[in-house]
């Protein structure tokens, strides 16, 4: 048995505890690939440095080499207010962390950039083609890990690779958008936020639905957890394309600017660039032709003006309302309801 959450647990505490019962179980599922593949991972994992030497740890909740661990965080809690053990959503949390970190370690390759964790990411250090083979590696790995879990609810056995998998498609699908969004001068909102919903929010919803019925929640409650952690997972990216733009390279261990640098088509970029007023004009001038470094700060702030970033933050909350709307309804344990709102609030309000 694990000890419970406390009645109201704060996230970073949630974060804590998640690290402790996911990463012997997520270097055990590492353990089993190839040398080869073995070496790239447990490097991106921040568990050994470009020599295959331990680095002695696995970064903890700040964001380090470990990353924060807040999908598999979603998945645990959501077993267990179910009324499940703890223990048999592991698998479907590990599954999770895998599926994400098989996708960051690709996204680098995608969108170019150089540091991620605080660290040189996987292609920085081993080259393009080494860093897609270790993405692959882990993608296959999540789904084999995935296959060994058993629910605890009345009836056993729970089947998430079905689930996994189809989720996994609306993330590419959403890469996929994200990266022809870069070369198209016009993009509409809605579209935008079907891209992240499809890249960002569709793990998340995931990563809950998968706990919820790995603790043996009904079907509706279920569908009620995905819906809750789709939400959060839009708030989150767009967290995170405001972070792109105004976070500090010091908290988010990621470079700031690159998205504008790439032209990509971020939310706020896109409500700027829908806003009608002059300085969303002035960003669609600016994002014709390839920014040099002084425009990206220029850039910055026509976002700002155009109201990108006030659309971007109203819409974050808006959307953390609906998801709490919806894990309220879904009636879970208040222990594991607490743990979960404090998990949203943390996405819909970070540094990192
Ligand atoms: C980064 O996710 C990728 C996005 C979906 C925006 P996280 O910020 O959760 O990454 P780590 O695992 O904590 O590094
Ligand atoms: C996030 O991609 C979605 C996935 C990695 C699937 P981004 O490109 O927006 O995220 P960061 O900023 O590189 O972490
Ligand atoms: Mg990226
Ligand atoms: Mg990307």
């Amino acid at each position: 048995m694990t000890e419970p959450v406390a009645a109201r647990p704060c996230a970073a505490d949630v974060l804590a505890r998640t690290r402790d019962l996911l990463d012997p179980a997520l270097r055990r599922a590492v353990g089993t690939l190839p040398p080869s593949m073995r070496r790239v991972a447990g490097y991106h994992f921040g568990w050994w440095d470009a020599r295959g030497r331990p680095t002695g740890g696995a970064g903890g909740t700040g964001g380090g080499g470990g990353g924060k661990a807040l999908r598999p965080a979603f998945t645990l809690l959501a077993a267990e207010g179910a009324g499940g053990e703890t223990t048999a959503a592991l698998p479907a949390a590990v599954a999770v962390e895998l599926v994400h970190n098989f996708s960051l370690i690709h996204d680098d390759v995608m969108d170019g950039d150089r540091v991620r964790r605080h660290r040189p990411t996987a292609w920085a250090v081993f080259g393009r083609a080494q860093a897609i083979l270790a993405g692959d590696s882990l993608l296959a790995l999540a789904f084999a890990v995935l296959a060994t879990g058993t629910g605890s609810g009345p009836d056993g056995g729970t089947d998430g690779v079905p689930v996994l998998a189809a989720r996994v498609q609306s993330l590419l699908d959403g890469q996929s958008a994200d990266l022809d969004f870069e070369e198209r001068a016009e993009v509409g909102l809605e579209e935008c936020v079907r891209m992240a919903e499809g890249k960002t929010a569709a793990l998340f919803g995931c990563a809950c639905a998968l706990g919820a019925s790995y603790g043996g929640a009904t079907p509706s409650q279920s569908v009620l957890l995905e819906a809750f952690g789709a939400r959060v997972g839009l708030a989150f990216q767009i967290v995170d394309d405001l972070l792109g733009i105004w976070g500090d390279p010091a908290a988010t261990g990621k470079p700031v600017h690159s998205d504008l640098r790439n032209r990509k088509k971020s939310l706020p970029v896109v409500a700027a660039l829908a806003s009608g007023t002059p300085a969303g004009a002035a960003l669609a001038a600016l994002y014709r032709r390839p920014l040099a470094e002084p425009d990206l700060a220029r850039a910055a702030r026509l976002v700002e003006e155009a109201g990108g970033r006030a659309w971007s933050l109203a819409r974050v909350d808006g959307l953390l309302d609906e998801a709490l709307e919806s894990l309220r309804a879904a009636g879970l344990t208040p222990e594991a309801t607490a743990g979960l709102e404090a998990l949203a609030r943390l996405a819909a309000d970070r540094d990192r």
